[in-house]
Protein backbone atom coordinates (compact mmCIF):
# COMPACT_ATOMS: atom_id res chain seq x y z
CA UNK A 1 0.00 0.00 0.00
CA UNK A 2 1.45 3.16 -0.68
CA UNK A 3 -0.62 5.83 1.31
CA UNK A 4 1.47 8.10 3.60
CA UNK A 5 1.51 6.58 7.03
CA UNK A 6 0.82 9.23 9.79
CA UNK A 7 0.55 6.59 12.63
CA UNK A 8 0.96 3.65 14.53
CA UNK A 9 -1.56 0.86 16.02
CA UNK A 10 -0.38 -1.07 18.78
CA UNK A 11 -1.61 -4.31 19.37
CA UNK A 12 -1.87 -6.47 22.64
CA UNK A 13 -2.26 -9.84 21.94
CA UNK A 14 -1.43 -10.83 18.27
CA UNK A 15 1.12 -13.21 17.73
CA UNK A 16 -0.94 -16.46 18.02
CA UNK A 17 -1.35 -17.83 14.21
CA UNK A 18 -4.67 -18.39 13.83
CA UNK A 19 -5.49 -15.46 16.57
CA UNK A 20 -7.72 -12.39 15.74
CA UNK A 21 -4.73 -10.27 16.67
CA UNK A 22 -2.36 -10.81 13.53
CA UNK A 23 -5.19 -10.98 11.39
CA UNK A 24 -6.04 -7.51 12.64
CA UNK A 25 -1.91 -6.73 12.50
CA UNK A 26 -1.87 -7.25 9.07
CA UNK A 27 -5.36 -5.43 8.21
CA UNK A 28 -3.59 -2.38 9.73
CA UNK A 29 -0.86 -3.03 7.44
CA UNK A 30 -2.86 -3.21 4.17
CA UNK A 31 -4.53 -0.08 5.55
CA UNK A 32 -1.37 1.81 5.60
CA UNK A 33 -0.65 2.13 9.65
CA UNK A 34 2.40 1.34 11.43
CA UNK A 35 2.22 -1.54 13.40
CA UNK A 36 3.71 -2.38 17.06
CA UNK A 37 3.17 -5.93 17.59
CA UNK A 38 3.37 -7.11 21.56
CA UNK A 39 2.64 -10.69 22.75
CA UNK A 40 4.17 -12.87 25.29
CA UNK A 41 7.36 -14.11 23.39
CA UNK A 42 9.18 -11.13 22.41
CA UNK A 43 11.16 -13.19 20.03
CA UNK A 44 7.70 -13.94 18.03
CA UNK A 45 6.14 -10.54 18.48
CA UNK A 46 9.61 -8.76 16.94
CA UNK A 47 9.65 -11.93 14.58
CA UNK A 48 5.61 -11.11 13.28
CA UNK A 49 5.70 -7.56 13.14
CA UNK A 50 9.40 -7.54 11.21
CA UNK A 51 6.94 -10.15 8.66
CA UNK A 52 4.18 -7.87 8.12
CA UNK A 53 6.50 -4.70 8.12
CA UNK A 54 7.87 -6.50 5.23
CA UNK A 55 5.05 -7.61 3.26
CA UNK A 56 3.20 -4.62 3.69
CA UNK A 57 5.87 -2.14 3.73
CA UNK A 58 5.49 0.18 6.75
CA UNK A 59 7.01 0.50 9.81
CA UNK A 60 6.90 -2.57 12.15
CA UNK A 61 7.87 -3.35 15.78
CA UNK A 62 7.53 -5.75 18.26
CA UNK A 63 8.28 -6.55 21.86
CA UNK A 64 7.77 -8.89 24.60
CA UNK A 65 4.56 -7.76 27.05
CA UNK A 66 2.94 -9.50 29.87
CA UNK A 67 -0.21 -7.19 30.22
CA UNK A 68 -1.56 -8.10 33.70
CA UNK A 69 2.38 -7.10 34.53
CA UNK A 70 2.87 -3.07 35.46
CA UNK A 71 6.65 -3.57 35.05
CA UNK A 72 6.19 -5.57 31.64
CA UNK A 73 3.26 -3.19 30.03
CA UNK A 74 5.26 0.04 31.01
CA UNK A 75 8.92 -1.34 29.94
CA UNK A 76 7.09 -2.06 26.45
CA UNK A 77 5.80 1.55 26.49
CA UNK A 78 8.89 2.50 26.88
CA UNK A 79 10.32 0.50 24.24
CA UNK A 80 7.69 1.75 21.37
CA UNK A 81 8.23 5.21 22.86
CA UNK A 82 11.83 5.27 22.10
CA UNK A 83 11.40 4.13 18.36
CA UNK A 84 8.35 7.26 18.23
CA UNK A 85 11.34 9.30 20.01
CA UNK A 86 13.35 7.98 17.21
CA UNK A 87 11.36 8.47 14.54
CA UNK A 88 11.27 4.86 13.55
CA UNK A 89 7.70 4.66 14.24
CA UNK A 90 5.05 7.63 14.01
CA UNK A 91 2.91 8.37 16.67
CA UNK A 92 0.69 5.71 18.49
CA UNK A 93 -2.51 6.73 17.02
CA UNK A 94 -4.55 3.40 17.81
CA UNK A 95 -4.37 0.67 20.63
CA UNK A 96 -6.24 -2.51 20.22
CA UNK A 97 -6.32 -4.42 23.27
CA UNK A 98 -6.51 -7.66 22.20
CA UNK A 99 -4.60 -10.09 24.42
CA UNK A 100 -6.71 -12.69 26.36
CA UNK A 101 -7.12 -16.00 27.73
CA UNK A 102 -10.54 -17.87 28.62
CA UNK A 103 -11.43 -20.23 31.49
CA UNK A 104 -14.12 -23.09 30.77
CA UNK A 105 -13.62 -24.18 34.55
CA UNK A 106 -17.47 -24.40 36.05
CA UNK A 107 -17.56 -22.00 38.79
CA UNK A 108 -17.31 -24.62 41.94
CA UNK A 109 -14.47 -25.78 40.47
CA UNK A 110 -12.41 -22.56 40.01
CA UNK A 111 -10.26 -21.57 42.82
CA UNK A 112 -9.23 -17.94 43.61
CA UNK A 113 -5.60 -18.11 41.33
CA UNK A 114 -7.94 -18.81 38.28
CA UNK A 115 -10.39 -16.11 38.85
CA UNK A 116 -7.32 -13.98 39.35
CA UNK A 117 -5.15 -14.63 36.35
CA UNK A 118 -7.97 -14.47 33.83
CA UNK A 119 -9.44 -10.96 35.75
CA UNK A 120 -5.70 -10.32 35.77
CA UNK A 121 -4.51 -10.93 31.69
CA UNK A 122 -8.17 -9.52 30.45
CA UNK A 123 -9.63 -6.50 32.77
CA UNK A 124 -6.18 -5.76 34.72
CA UNK A 125 -4.46 -5.80 31.16
CA UNK A 126 -6.70 -3.50 29.29
CA UNK A 127 -6.80 -0.97 32.12
CA UNK A 128 -2.50 -1.20 32.41
CA UNK A 129 -2.23 -1.07 28.63
CA UNK A 130 -4.26 1.78 28.40
CA UNK A 131 -3.06 3.93 31.23
CA UNK A 132 0.58 3.56 29.22
CA UNK A 133 -0.58 4.63 26.23
CA UNK A 134 -3.47 7.31 26.58
CA UNK A 135 -1.22 9.95 27.48
CA UNK A 136 0.28 10.24 24.24
CA UNK A 137 -2.89 10.12 22.47
CA UNK A 138 -4.34 13.12 24.19
CA UNK A 139 -1.58 15.04 23.62
CA UNK A 140 -1.83 14.30 20.22
CA UNK A 141 -5.64 15.35 19.82
CA UNK A 142 -6.18 12.04 18.42
CA UNK A 143 -6.90 8.36 19.14
CA UNK A 144 -8.65 5.24 18.90
CA UNK A 145 -8.65 2.65 21.37
CA UNK A 146 -10.51 -0.42 21.11
CA UNK A 147 -11.19 -2.91 23.88
CA UNK A 148 -12.03 -6.80 23.28
CA UNK A 149 -14.96 -7.75 25.01
CA UNK A 150 -17.16 -11.06 24.51
CA UNK A 151 -20.48 -12.28 24.15
CA UNK A 152 -19.82 -14.51 27.35
CA UNK A 153 -20.02 -10.54 29.22
CA UNK A 154 -23.60 -10.31 27.56
CA UNK A 155 -25.06 -13.74 27.73
CA UNK A 156 -23.23 -15.23 30.48
CA UNK A 157 -20.68 -17.44 29.23
CA UNK A 158 -22.81 -19.86 27.00
CA UNK A 159 -19.63 -20.42 24.13
CA UNK A 160 -17.06 -21.80 26.06
CA UNK A 161 -15.31 -19.31 28.76
CA UNK A 162 -17.45 -19.66 32.06
CA UNK A 163 -18.18 -17.35 35.28
CA UNK A 164 -14.06 -15.71 35.40
CA UNK A 165 -14.01 -14.95 31.10
CA UNK A 166 -18.04 -13.56 31.99
CA UNK A 167 -16.85 -11.47 34.33
CA UNK A 168 -13.50 -10.21 33.43
CA UNK A 169 -15.05 -9.41 30.18
CA UNK A 170 -18.15 -7.81 31.30
CA UNK A 171 -14.98 -5.10 33.09
CA UNK A 172 -13.84 -4.58 30.24
CA UNK A 173 -17.66 -3.14 28.79
CA UNK A 174 -17.79 -0.97 32.06
CA UNK A 175 -14.37 0.15 31.63
CA UNK A 176 -14.71 1.18 27.90
CA UNK A 177 -18.03 3.37 28.98
CA UNK A 178 -16.78 4.98 31.65
CA UNK A 179 -13.43 6.09 30.23
CA UNK A 180 -15.25 6.86 27.31
CA UNK A 181 -17.09 9.24 29.53
CA UNK A 182 -14.19 10.40 30.91
CA UNK A 183 -11.93 12.02 28.46
CA UNK A 184 -14.37 12.42 25.40
CA UNK A 185 -13.40 16.06 24.31
CA UNK A 186 -9.83 14.39 23.72
CA UNK A 187 -10.08 13.83 20.14
CA UNK A 188 -9.73 10.01 21.64
CA UNK A 189 -12.44 7.50 21.48
CA UNK A 190 -13.11 4.38 23.21
CA UNK A 191 -14.55 1.48 22.13
CA UNK A 192 -15.49 -2.32 22.85
CA UNK A 193 -15.99 -5.18 21.01
CA UNK A 194 -17.98 -8.32 22.25
CA UNK A 195 -17.41 -11.19 19.38
CA UNK A 196 -19.54 -14.48 19.42
CA UNK A 197 -17.33 -17.49 18.66
CA UNK A 198 -14.45 -17.12 16.37
CA UNK A 199 -12.37 -19.41 14.60
CA UNK A 200 -9.32 -19.10 16.49
CA UNK A 201 -7.03 -21.71 18.72
CA UNK A 202 -8.36 -19.93 22.10
CA UNK A 203 -10.61 -22.88 22.42
CA UNK A 204 -8.38 -25.64 22.16
CA UNK A 205 -9.57 -28.09 24.49
CA UNK A 206 -12.75 -28.18 23.57
CA UNK A 207 -15.01 -31.10 22.55
CA UNK A 208 -16.95 -32.13 19.07
CA UNK A 209 -20.23 -31.53 21.05
CA UNK A 210 -19.25 -27.95 22.49
CA UNK A 211 -18.70 -26.91 19.27
CA UNK A 212 -21.64 -28.59 17.73
CA UNK A 213 -23.55 -26.76 20.43
CA UNK A 214 -22.07 -23.66 19.43
CA UNK A 215 -22.89 -23.24 15.86
CA UNK A 216 -26.56 -24.69 16.61
CA UNK A 217 -26.69 -21.48 18.89
CA UNK A 218 -25.72 -19.11 16.21
CA UNK A 219 -28.41 -17.89 13.39
CA UNK A 220 -25.37 -17.35 10.75
CA UNK A 221 -24.39 -21.00 11.66
CA UNK A 222 -21.18 -21.11 11.52
CA UNK A 223 -17.98 -19.10 13.60
CA UNK A 224 -16.79 -15.91 13.06
CA UNK A 225 -13.80 -15.65 11.02
CA UNK A 226 -10.85 -13.59 11.93
CA UNK A 227 -10.94 -11.05 9.04
CA UNK A 228 -14.48 -10.54 10.41
CA UNK A 229 -13.29 -8.93 13.66
CA UNK A 230 -10.52 -7.26 12.01
CA UNK A 231 -12.46 -5.63 10.13
CA UNK A 232 -14.81 -3.92 12.41
CA UNK A 233 -11.56 -2.91 14.37
CA UNK A 234 -9.72 -0.98 12.11
CA UNK A 235 -13.17 0.97 11.29
CA UNK A 236 -13.33 1.50 14.97
CA UNK A 237 -9.72 3.19 14.24
CA UNK A 238 -10.26 5.09 11.17
CA UNK A 239 -11.87 8.99 10.98
CA UNK A 240 -15.12 8.11 10.41
CA UNK A 241 -15.37 6.10 13.24
CA UNK A 242 -15.10 9.81 15.31
CA UNK A 243 -18.58 10.08 16.38
CA UNK A 244 -18.44 6.35 18.14
CA UNK A 245 -17.25 6.71 21.70
CA UNK A 246 -18.56 4.03 24.67
CA UNK A 247 -20.05 1.94 22.43
CA UNK A 248 -20.32 -1.96 22.45
CA UNK A 249 -20.06 -3.62 18.72
CA UNK A 250 -21.62 -6.98 18.33
CA UNK A 251 -20.13 -9.38 16.23
CA UNK A 252 -21.87 -12.60 17.26
CA UNK A 253 -23.38 -14.01 13.95
CA UNK A 254 -27.02 -12.98 15.21
CA UNK A 255 -26.20 -15.66 18.59
CA UNK A 256 -27.47 -12.37 20.86
CA UNK A 257 -29.30 -9.84 19.74
CA UNK A 258 -30.49 -7.26 22.46
N1 LIG B 1 -11.99 -16.75 19.62
C1 LIG B 1 -13.17 -16.43 20.14
O1 LIG B 1 -14.15 -17.15 20.00
C2 LIG B 1 -13.32 -15.12 20.89
C3 LIG B 1 -14.59 -14.60 21.09
C4 LIG B 1 -14.75 -13.39 21.80
C5 LIG B 1 -13.63 -12.74 22.28
N2 LIG B 1 -12.40 -13.27 22.07
C6 LIG B 1 -11.25 -12.54 22.59
O2 LIG B 1 -10.41 -12.14 21.53
C7 LIG B 1 -9.07 -12.03 22.01
C8 LIG B 1 -8.14 -12.80 21.10
O3 LIG B 1 -8.52 -14.15 21.15
P1 LIG B 1 -8.10 -15.24 20.07
O4 LIG B 1 -9.29 -16.07 19.83
O5 LIG B 1 -7.39 -14.62 18.93
O6 LIG B 1 -7.14 -16.10 21.00
P2 LIG B 1 -5.65 -16.60 20.89
O7 LIG B 1 -5.45 -17.49 22.07
O8 LIG B 1 -5.37 -17.11 19.53
O9 LIG B 1 -4.82 -15.25 21.08
C9 LIG B 1 -4.66 -14.64 22.35
C10 LIG B 1 -3.33 -13.90 22.33
O10 LIG B 1 -3.17 -13.24 23.60
C11 LIG B 1 -1.83 -13.47 24.03
N3 LIG B 1 -1.75 -13.37 25.47
C12 LIG B 1 -2.29 -14.21 26.42
N4 LIG B 1 -1.95 -13.80 27.65
C13 LIG B 1 -1.20 -12.68 27.50
C14 LIG B 1 -0.56 -11.79 28.41
N5 LIG B 1 -0.60 -11.99 29.74
N6 LIG B 1 0.13 -10.74 27.90
C15 LIG B 1 0.19 -10.54 26.56
N7 LIG B 1 -0.39 -11.34 25.65
C16 LIG B 1 -1.07 -12.40 26.12
C17 LIG B 1 -1.49 -14.87 23.53
O11 LIG B 1 -0.10 -15.11 23.51
C18 LIG B 1 -2.13 -14.84 22.15
O12 LIG B 1 -1.27 -14.30 21.17
C19 LIG B 1 -9.10 -12.52 23.46
O13 LIG B 1 -9.18 -11.39 24.33
C20 LIG B 1 -10.37 -13.33 23.53
O14 LIG B 1 -10.88 -13.41 24.84
C21 LIG B 1 -12.21 -14.44 21.38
Amino acid sequence: MTTTIQRTAVLTGATSDRGIGITTARRYANEGWAVVILDLDGEKSAKVAAEIGSEFTVPAFGHEIDVASEDSVNAAYKAVAAEVSAGTLPAVGALANIAGITSPVAFLETTLELWNKVMAVNSTGTYLVTKAFLPGMIANGWGRIINMSSVSAQRGGGVFGKVPYSAAKAAILGFTKALAREIGSTGVTVNAITPGAVDTNIRVGSTEEQEAAINASIPVGRNATTEEIAAVITFLSSEDSAYLTGTTIDINGGSHMH
